[in-house]
């Protein structure tokens, strides 16, 4: 039988801890797996940054790309290989590029999604260009910041359009105090949201591929904290309504690695943030969830190579859509969105294949995040971040939590 070597390439920024682990496990999983009659092994390398030319070809089969939303060589580089050499990249450059959260937003909100009320306000000042005054002269009207204000209710989020990071969010508790938000957003385009208030879960789901994570998320608190380590704190139709939200929208945009973050207040999961593709991978915030993180990477990205998965070029959107105009409640419309979210991952196939050809994957990672290479690579990102006084007791706490983690998971 015929022998090839799949090449999976990683494109990187600040990043120290995942890709030495997930380059450590993929050595230790040491494949020779037989699919479509060829024994395939695999090959990990980082991808530099270089000049190119456009008809260059790609080594890669797949990338798993972290650059792609701020770096723009590397997307240019990406969309290249994706269009001459059929490269496998997560996630799709071009859906980042244009997707941000307000559409989102708007396309959710189509398909039934309980979005909160969301108003979009033009800026408060502006950039000069030629057109501007005469736009602005002719078309732009003066509205009631208040009514508006009003018209939402309190309390309420002022937000970017296309926001990220908590960049520029003000929780906001009355009309003087969205005067002097919005007074003082400049040139940022604002999104004025209801308020989920009071909410009794907030929930980060994150999806790689056909699989997901709930993690309980305390937004006020500090960094290293926010991801909870609860278990089990969801019950079953819970977890099957944001698993189903986020494979739907993961599906629908194109991306493979992207994080849905939704609050409940009674029985409703308001879905509030949900444009994170490529979301944090890093110990730091992780912990106690970084070795689910690295072995769902290592299943996806393994079998994405191994089966030459096509890249999807064009979104589907008009098969959600149809289903959107059918007459049935929103719960029923959400199970036939999964249907076909769940068929472009290749949830079927992708089982079939890990319990095949991945079965030693979790003995194999145990075995590693016990290992003094793992211990290292927490240490290492860990003083990438952190004030020297401050490196050993974080990077105990954090290795205690993937030890916790490994407790947890007995294999
Ligand atoms: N509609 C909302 N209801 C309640 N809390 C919200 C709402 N919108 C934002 N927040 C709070 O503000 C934080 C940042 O807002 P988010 O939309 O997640 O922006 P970003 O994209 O910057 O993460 C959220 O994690 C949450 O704590
Ligand atoms: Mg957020």
């Amino acid at each position: 039988m015929a022998t090839r070597t799949r090449q999976i390439g990683l494109s990187l920024g600040a990043d120290i801890c995942w890709p030495i682990c997930y380059e450590a496990l993929l050595h230790k999983l040491d494949l020779a797996i037989d699919v479509g009659g060829e024994t395939q092994t695999f090959a990990v390398e980082r991808v530099g940054i270089e000049p190119f030319d456009l008809g260059q070809p790609c080594k890669y089969d797949v990338v798993i790309d972290r650059l792609t939303h701020w770096y723009h060589t590397s997307r240019e580089w990406i969309k290249k290989s994706i269009l001459s050499d059929d490269l496998y990249v997560y996630n799709n450059p071009w859906s980042i590029q244009a997707m941000e959260k307000h559409t989102t937003y708007c396309a959710m909100m189509r398909l039934g999604f309980p979005v909160p009320d969301t108003w979009l306000v033009p800026p408060k000042s502006y950039i000069e260009s030629p057109d501007l005054l005469p736009t602005l002269r002719r078309y732009a009207r003066l509205f009631d910041l208040g009514e508006i204000g009003d018209k939402v209710g309190y309390p309420l989020f002022m937000k970017p359009y296309d926001g990220g990071a908590w960049v520029g969010v003000t929780s906001i508790r009355d009309r003087e105090a969205l005067h002097e938000a919005y007074n003082q957003s400049g040139t940022r385009l604002m999104h004025l949201q209801q308020a989920v208030a009071p909410f009794d879960a907030f929930v980060r789901c994150v999806g790689l591929g056909p699989q997901w994570r709930f993690v309980n998320y305390d937004p006020s608190a500090p960094l290293h904290d926010r991801y909870q380590m609860d278990r089990d704190f969801l019950d079953p139709s819970d977890q099957k309504t944001l698993s189903n939200m986020t494979m739907v929208i993961n599906a629908f945009f194109g991306w493979d690695f992207n994080s849905c973050e939704a609050l409940r207040s009674g029985t409703t999961w308001y879905p509030i943030d949900f444009a994170n593709a490529c979301p944090d991978s890093q110990v730091t915030s992780l912990h106690y969830h970084f070795p689910w993180l690295i072995k769902a990477n290592l299943r996806w990205s393994i079998f994405c190579a191994a089966t030459d998965r096509s890249m999807h070029t064009n979104l589907n959107w008009a098969d959600y859509f149809r289903i959107a105009e059918k007459d049935m409640s929103f719960e029923e419309k959400l199970e036939e969105y999964a249907a076909l979210a769940l068929s472009y991952f290749d949830y079927e196939r992708f089982t079939e294949f890990c319990e095949t050809h991945l079965g030693h994957l979790d003995e194999v990672a145990d075995e590693f995040f016990a290992s003094d290479v793992a211990r290292d690579a927490v240490h290492q990102k860990v003083e990438a971040l952190y004030p020297e006084h401050e490196i050993e007791g974080f990077t105990e706490m954090f290795w205690q939590r993937i030890q916790t983690y490994r407790a947890h998971n007995p294999v």
